[in-house]
């Protein structure tokens, strides 16, 4: 397949708009079609040679993650990658477990998968997220605090409501570098 042939496409889940930009920025650097999952037509899958599917991680495993599977056979002819933003600012390699819980392995060892560093903001999350965000993230994290001593998550606690963004537009350099890869 030559250059003129490479079409791709970048489909994206974006609750509170962190992936949004995202998808937006890998759209723009890689000149590709970028649609919201709503929005895209899954019919027309085969007219790309290429497809990005980009979304969040919640509650461990990649939000829509659906989308992949139900198109597999479609999509197992194309390069696909599928990049997600964490609650985390740094990207270490226990993110990749993400992945392994999202997909059956027959899938996910076919597919790259980026966690890129998300963003958050406890006052703007509607009521089901704020509850689930209470009953477990700050619930570990105060038992780390209160009866652990943990420093790290005194501190955790301590911004816990304060908004977070770890979004960085130089994160998404090895999702671009990976699709340019022949
Ligand atoms: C209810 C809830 C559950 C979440 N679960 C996880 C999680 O398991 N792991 C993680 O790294 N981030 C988790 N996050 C953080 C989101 O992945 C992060 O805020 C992301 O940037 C949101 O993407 P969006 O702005 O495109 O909606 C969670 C956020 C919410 C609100």
């Amino acid at each position: 397949m030559n250059s003129n042939q490479i079409k791709i496409a970048v489909i994206y889940q974006s609750k509170y708009g962190s992936t949004k930009r995202y998808a937006e920025l890998i759209a723009q650097k890689l000149n590709a079609e970028v649609f919201s999952v709503h929005a895209f037509d899954a019919s027309s899958i085969d007219s790309y040679s290429t497809v990005l599917f980009g979304s969040s991680v919640h509650i461990g495993k990649v939000k829509g993650i659906d989308f992949v599977k139900k198109n597999w056979n479609a999509l197992s002819k194309k390069k696909v990658a599928v990049f997600a933003s964490i609650g985390a600012s740094k990207i270490e390699p226990k993110h990749q477990s993400v992945i392994h819980a999202s997909l059956p392995v027959e899938i996910h060892q076919r597919i790259k998968y980026f966690p890129l560093p998300g963003a958050y903001n406890y006052s703007k999350l509607d009521f089901a997220d704020k509850l689930l965000m209470n009953l477990g993230p700050r619930t570990n994290l105060r038992i780390r605090a209160w009866f652990k001593g943990d420093q790290k998550a005194k501190q955790q606690l301590a911004v816990f409501c304060q908004t977070q963004d770890w979004t960085n537009p130089e994160a998404i350099n090895p999702i671009v570098d990976y699709i340019r890869m022949a």
